[in-house]
């Protein structure tokens, strides 16, 4: 396991853009029985009712899905070039086939009780605030559901409390 440090959040500089839009991200969620990740390529971070917080956007299909609503906290990982594979699989498979951190080389640890690949290099620890279900009546723009939602598998975006940030 590695010696993560507690960060102080207010110095941490990171670009919203790349960090989810090119790197990705791993939200993992569930009990150290049960956990499950997944790759995540939206999301943001910011500050809302007086939080420092995350939202990540996760469809109905998603079983990381089932164990988000299930409890209270998850986390949102990023790790190295070097995992692409690993995140390329956990964007691919589920969790509910098998255990996908040990399928994709992976390896859980946990803080608070709440689950995150051992890998990281910058970890989230996120306590849920709301989970905002997307409906056909959320979109201003006639076009988005269009281009993503043709099937039905709507996101809910959720809304967290980052607690705590873990880097090494
Ligand atoms: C680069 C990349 C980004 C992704 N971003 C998201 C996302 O933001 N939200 C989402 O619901 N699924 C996203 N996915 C798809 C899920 O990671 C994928 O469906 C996964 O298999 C779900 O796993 P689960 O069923 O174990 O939760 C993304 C996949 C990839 C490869």
């Amino acid at each position: 396991m590695h010696v993560f440090q507690p960060f102080p959040m207010d110095l941490l500089e990171i670009n919203a853009f790349t960090k989810f839009g090119k790197e990705w991200a791993l939200v993992s969620a569930g009990t150290k029985m049960n956990a499950n990740t997944m790759t995540i390529g939206w999301g943001g971070v910011g500050v809302i009712w007086g939080k420092n917080v995350a939202y990540v956007f996760v469809r109905d299909s998603r079983y990381t899905k089932e164990l988000m609503d299930q409890g209270d906290f998850f986390s949102v990982a990023f790790l190295n070039e070097e995992y692409r594979d690993a995140l390329k699989y956990c964007g691919a498979h589920s969790g509910r086939e098998g255990d996908k951190f040990k399928a994709s080389g992976l390896t859980l640890a946990a803080k608070l009780g709440i689950p995150y690949p051992d890998e990281a290099n910058l970890v989230f620890l996120c306590h849920k605030m709301a989970a905002v279900p997307m409906t056909e009546e959320s979109f201003t723009m006639p076009e988005i559901k269009e281009k993503w939602y043709k099937d039905g598998d709507y996101h809910t975006m959720y809304v967290a409390e980052i607690i705590e940030v873990l880097s090494r």
